[in-house]
């Protein structure tokens, strides 16, 4: 099943989102239908506030980065109550895009490589290094679970030249390429 795309401006995407337990209703139910939504979107990376659950699960496949980044090859990858322990490098840049933001993107700077420690969809734990695309996109869902978006990161002048589109985003006047849930007064949002 495909599921809707919570927009900027919604309030489950400015949350902290919530650790889950190993009990977590239809979990695995959740996590399926996360991946079809993500392939119908065509992204890389999607994080469970993106479908208004505000708990620590994303998910990411970064194969479409193959060419760019030979680890990103099949890496596909369930991440729940994750924490980066360490990043570590000199930032660099890369340009950014997000299904809560549609039709846009910019670049924002990260540190390149991180640790984090996590749980996959059956509850083991891991601890890994990444660098690279991998990194970046672990960082970017790794946000949503904080409340941040990428464009919480831009300097203020490029956030200012942006207004008028994060306006017409919060606001739904867009024609979204997927089906997005609006910010709204009755938006509820689902732990
Ligand atoms: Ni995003």
């Amino acid at each position: 099943m495909v599921l809707p795309i919570t927009a900027y401006g919604h309030p489950v995407l400015k949350k902290r989102a919530e650790e889950i337990e190993k009990n977590y209703p239809d979990l695995h139910t959740l996590i399926e239908y996360m991946f079809e939504t993500m392939y119908e979107t065509v992204g890389v990376g999607l994080a469970a506030p993106q479908v208004n659950r505000s708990i620590r699960l994303f998910i990411v496949d970064a194969t479409p980065y193959a060419e760019e980044d030979k680890h990103a090859e099949n890496f596909k990858k369930v991440f729940i109550n994750p924490e980066i322990t360490e990043e570590k490098g000199e930032e660099d840049l890369f340009k950014e895009s997000c299904l809560s933001l549609p039709n846009l993107s910019e670049y924002v700077s990260r540190q390149p490589k991180i640790r984090i420690r996590y749980m996959d969809e059956d509850f083991n734990e891991h601890e890994e290094e990444y660098d690279g695309m991998v990194a970046r996109i672990i960082q970017h869902e790794y946000d949503h679970l904080e409340g941040i978006l990428y464009v919480d990161r831009l300097s203020n002048l490029t956030r200012t030249l942006l207004k008028r589109k994060l306006k017409d985003i919060e606001t739904g006047k867009i024609d979204p390429p997927y089906k997005m849930l609006f910010a709204n007064k009755k938006s509820k949002i689902k732990t």
